[in-house]
C-alpha cells in the first residue's frame, strides 16, 4: 500500500464526506438501519454515530482498505453500536445468505470496481423482506453537468480511490434485482455539481 492509499486518501474521504451537507443526508437513511445492518465500504466510520441503538443489534462494516480501517478506529471506539469488521471487498462478502436485515451503502456504489458482483452479494446476503438503504452520488440529469462528469471520471477515479462521478445509481440498483421503493434526487447544498447530485433512498429485493 502507497502512502497516499495509507494516509492521506483516508484523510481526504474522511474530511470529505464528514462536510455538513453530506451529514444532512445521512442523517435522512442511516436512522433507518434496524436489526443486524451490513455497512459495505464503512470507511472510516462516520456512520456509526447516525444508527438508532434501539433498532439495531450490531453492524458488519465491511471495509478493503487497510488505511480506511485504520481511519474507523476512534469511530469504532466511540460507537454507540457494536461493529464487527470485515476486511473483504464488496465483491467477496463473507456472510451468509439471508443474513442481514439492512444493507447500507453510502458514498461507496461509486467506487466498488465491478459493482453487479458487489450489489449481487447484497442481495444474496438481504434477509426477504430487508432493506437496502443508499446514499449515494452520481450521473446527473442535466446534459452539462453530465458532459463535466465523463471528462473528469477517468482523472478523478485516479486521486480519488477509484471513485466515478458518473454512474447512473438507480438503474444500477435495478439491474441487480432491487426494487427500489423510495428514491430522491437533488444537488448536495455546497459543493461542486459534478460531485454533488445526490440519490438516496431505499430499495428491497425484487421478488
Ligand atoms: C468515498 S468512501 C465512503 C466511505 C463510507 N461509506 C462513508 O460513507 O463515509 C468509499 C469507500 O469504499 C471503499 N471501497 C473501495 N473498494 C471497495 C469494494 N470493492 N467494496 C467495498 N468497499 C470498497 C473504500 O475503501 C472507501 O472506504
Amino acid at each position: 500500500m502507497t502512502f497516499y492509499d495509507e494516509k492521506i486518501l483516508p484523510f481526504l474521504i474522511d474530511k470529505g464526506c464528514s462536510l455538513a451537507p453530506v451529514m444532512k443526508l445521512r442523517e435522512k437513511v442511516v436512522p433507518l438501519a434496524r436489526g443486524r445492518v451490513l455497512e459495505v465500504g464503512m470507511g472510516s466510520g462516520i456512520n456509526l454515530q447516525l444508527y438508532d441503538i434501539n433498532k439495531v443489534e450490531f453492524v458488519w462494516g465491511l471495509e478493503p482498505s487497510a488505511g480506511m480501517r485504520k481511519k474507523a478506529r476512534n469511530n469504532i471506539e466511540a460507537s454507540p453500536v457494536a461493529v464487527k469488521l470485515l476486511d473483504l471487498p464488496g465483491e467477496e462478502i463473507p456472510l451468509e445468505d439471508n443474513s442481514a436485515d439492512t444493507v447500507l451503502l453510502t458514498f461507496t456504489l461509486c467506487t466498488i470496481p465491478d459493482w453487479q458482483a458487489g450489489l449481487r452479494q447484497m442481495r444474496r446476503v438481504l434477509k426477504p423482506g430487508g432493506k437496502l438503504l443508499f446514499c449515494e452520488h452520481g450521473l446527473s440529469p442535466d446534459a452539462g453537468v453530465r458532459k463535466w462528469q465523463d471528462r473528469l471520471t477517468p482523472v478523478w477515479k485516479k486521486i480519488a480511490g477509484g471513485c466515478h462521478l458518473n454512474r447512473p445509481i438507480a438503474d444500477l440498483i435495478e439491474s441487480a434485482g432491487f426494487e427500489i421503493e423510495e428514491i430522491h434526487n437533488e444537488y448536495a447544498e455546497q459543493g461542486p455539481r459534478f460531485a454533488g447530485y445526490m440519490y438516496y433512498g431505499q430499495a428491497s429485493a425484487a421478488r
